[in-house]
Order: structure tokens, then sequence, then C-alpha cells
């Protein structure tokens, strides 16, 4: 079985190549890093990956179906997304950011409710229980960061994508985080792919990308 995969994906903008016929194809229990220098495309290739923007040409299968950035259904299901600048919603609390997935799915947030549940679960993992009623403007980097990342977890998605997820931490919360990845990606069925310019975290994924020169070149 095959998670995701791409076929021949080429994304422009302008007169700015970013990669050209990129394949890719994650499996069950994989982990998958990507690394390469700034500006080389790798948000841009996460983004496409996560059915958040459209390729020039190309094709994209989620769980073997063909799917595009309107599945908005499909991406709230099966894909985790923390972004490289978390995206958090300001006027809400740190609780509410987590469980926003679970509100636009239509599910119940109450308290006392499956998803509720999980989410305290989950802020207790990243370490942000106790702030679960603050308003998420008044975090720092690092603490929204683990706020995207519970979020991400919430919805037991399939496949979390997964930009610089550490890119704000300290060592033993970047530590912590990568565990939980990486367990994640060890169970039955699941897989993430991690933008990374840790080369520590790189080494611990059980494949390794670089992104240069247009195409996705595999380090190990
Ligand atoms: N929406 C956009 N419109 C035009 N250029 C963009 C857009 N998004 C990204 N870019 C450009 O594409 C290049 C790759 O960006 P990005 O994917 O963020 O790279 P990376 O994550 O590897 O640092 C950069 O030069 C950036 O300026
Ligand atoms: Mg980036």
């Amino acid at each position: 079985m095959t998670l995701l995969s791409c076929k021949k994906l080429t994304k422009k903008f302008g007169d700015l190549t970013l990669f050209e016929d990129l394949d890719l194809e994650i499996h069950p229990s994989e982990s998958v890093a990507i690394v390469g220098r700034s500006g080389e495309g790798k948000s841009t290739l996460l983004h496409l990956l996560g059915l958040l923007d459209t390729p020039n040409s190309g094709e994209i299968e989620l769980l073997g179906k063909k799917a595009t950035y309107q599945n908005h259904s499909l991406r709230n299901k099966h894909l985790g997304f923390i972004f490289q600048q978390f995206h958090l919603l300001e006027d809400y609390t740190v609780l509410e950011n987590v469980l926003m997935p679970a509100a636009i799915a239509r599910e119940s947030t109450k308290a006392g409710s499956p998803y509720h549940t999980r989410a305290l679960q989950l802020l207790e993992k990243v370490g942000l229980k106790d702030r679960q009623t603050q308003s998420a403007k008044l975090l720092s980097g690092g603490e929204k960061q683990r706020v995207a990342i519970a979020r991400a977890f919430l919805m037991n998605p399939d496949l979390i994508l997964a930009d610089e997820p550490s890119g704000n931490l300290d060592k033993a919360n970047a530590d912590s985080i990568h565990q939980l990845l990486l367990d994640f990606a060890r169970s039955e069925n699941k897989a993430c792919i991690i933008v990374t310019h840790d080369p520590q975290l790189a080494k611990l994924c059980a494949k390794q990308f670089q992104l240069s020169d247009k195409k996705l070149v595999p380090l190990n």
C-alpha cells in the first residue's frame, strides 16, 4: 500500500521553477526527511503534498486515490500539517486551536467529548496542558510550535507533514517532539514527512532526501 505518492510534480512561480517531474512515494510506517538549502522549495513541496496548493502539472494520490487541494475532507481526515509559521488562530485559546480540526469536521469539541479528551492528552504530551485557556497570541514562538504539533495529531491522521517542526525549540523540547513524530511514523499504517535543517533529525528518519536542482536526491 502507498499512503501518499506524487508523480511528475512540477511547480513554478512565474519564471522560477522550483521542481520538475518530481516523484515520491510514502508507505506506512515510514519516516521521510527532506533537507535542502533555504529557498529550494521545501515548504512549497510540503504544501503540495498536503493538498494545500496546486502544482503546475503532475498528480498526487492519497491512499490510492487521486487527490487535489479541493479535497478538504480528505485532507482533514487523513493529513496533519505542522506549518513552518505555525498558523495558529491568534484570537482563540490554546485548547481551541488544538480542537480546530475537529470543529471544522463538525465533530463535538465539548468538555468530555472524545476530541476534547484527546486534545488535553496531546497538550500534556507537548507540555502545555496548564496553558490551555490562554490566548494563542500570548505564546512564545516555541510554545506556538508545540500547539501546532498537538493540533496536527488531533484527528489521528495517517500522515503528518512537518515543516521544520523543531525550528523554534530548545534541545529538550526538540528531542521530545522528534520522538513523538518518529514514534507516530513507526506505528502501523502511519507515516511522516519532515522538512528539517537538523542533520541529526534527518538521520533518525528511515529515508532521507535532499531537494536540490529541482529534484529530490536520495541521501541513503
Ligand atoms: N506564493 C509564492 N509566490 C511567488 N514565489 C513564491 C511563493 N511561495 C514561495 N515562493 C518562492 O519560492 C521559493 C521557495 O520557497 P519555499 O518553498 O518557502 O522554500 P524553502 O522552504 O525551501 O526555504 C522562494 O524563492 C520563495 O520566495
Ligand atoms: Mg521553508
